[in-house]
């Protein structure tokens, strides 16, 4: 666990405290001892997570989209701690819809919070990590990020988009002793399919066969295996405080097998192909 100069735990930064993950993550580090900015979109929905925590917990309000909002929180976070040891980045929106019905406008708004919404948390941190010479930056992106699914292509898209974000900062940020975790949670029970669930405007059927079964899904209630959100805050917070945090950090056995199955299919087309990719290069001289 991070040691602060002042006493107390960890200081961890959280957004999207108003349900599921980042709810339980707020609530497991309350329970640590640990001190917490829970942010939301409504900051009333996260004010019962600071009950009883003797100003260990403090609440601000955080829209991904607006740069301000965020700046405040983080601001707000140094004003009641002196400093930020975690940034774990839980808020995120969904888009239902084959690629073909998602609008740009849909996307657009998609990426602005997943991915733009990333970045201006972590511009809002880094300046402040790297004057402590120290911190840890944690996005939860999705098994969705390692292999494009049909229905959730845009929202799979802009997870991608954060994991390489993620994996090109975790170099740069290295020799300021700022570490960075990619967190890819499999299926975990939240509110996420009744918010992710809002679908592209326009329907086709002849997306039927494929997004039509994902709207389905997602409309539908969890199935039993899904995870319980406590579990999946508890394995955060066993990756971020380990002696060494990975850089991926997948939450439940299916992510696990996403993972891997995505890594397998990519290395057999490589050696499938290799004769062609390697006959591309440089003309002889
Ligand atoms: N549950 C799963 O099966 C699953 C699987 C893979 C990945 N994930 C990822 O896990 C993370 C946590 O999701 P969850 O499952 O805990 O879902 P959740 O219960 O729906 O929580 C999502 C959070 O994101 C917040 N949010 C949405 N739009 C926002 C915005 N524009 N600005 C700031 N906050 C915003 C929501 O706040 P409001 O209450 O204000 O809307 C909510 O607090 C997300 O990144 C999600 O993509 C979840």
């Amino acid at each position: 666990m991070a040691e602060n100069g002042n006493g107390g735990g960890a200081v961890w930064l959280l957004t999207g405290c108003s349900t599921g993950i980042g709810r339980a993550l707020a609530e497991t580090l309350r329970d640590e001892g640990q001190r917490v900015m829970a942010t939301a979109r409504t900051v009333d929905d996260v004010r019962a997570v600071a009950d009883g925590a003797d100003g260990r917990i403090a609440v601000h309000a955080l829209e991904l989209t607006d740069e301000a909002s965020i700046g405040a929180a983080a601001a707000a976070t140094l004003d009641a701690f002196g400093r930020i040891d975690y940034l774990v980045g839980c808020g995120s929106t969904g888009l239902v819809g084959s690629v073909e019905e998602c609008s740009v406008d849909e996307m657009q708004h998609l990426f602005d919070v997943n991915v733009l919404g990333t970045h201006r948390l972590i511009h809002a941190v880094l300046p402040t990590m790297r004057a402590q010479r120290s911190g840890h930056i944690a996005i939860l992106t999705s098994k969705g990020a390692f292999q494009g699914q049909p229905g959730v292509a845009g929202y799979c898209a802009s997870k991608a988009a954060v994991n390489a974000l993620l994996e090109g900062l975790a170099i740069e940020v290295a020799e300021f002793g700022i570490g960075v975790t990619i967190v890819a949670p499999g299926l975990v029970r939240t509110n996420f399919h009744a918010k992710a669930s809002r679908s592209s405007e326009k329907r086709m059927p002849e997306y039927d066969a494929s997004a039509g079964v994902t709207r389905e899904y997602i409309n539908s209630p969890y199935p039993p295996e899904a995870a319980d959100a406590h579990s999946a805050a508890r394995g955060i917070l066993r990756g971020l405080t380990a002696p060494e945090p990975p850089l991926n950090l997948a939450l439940g056995a299916d992510a696990i097998d996403m993972i891997r199955t995505k890594m397998a299919a990519v290395e057999a087309d490589l050696a499938r192909f290799e004769q062609v990719s390697v006959e591309v290069r440089p003309v002889a001289g």
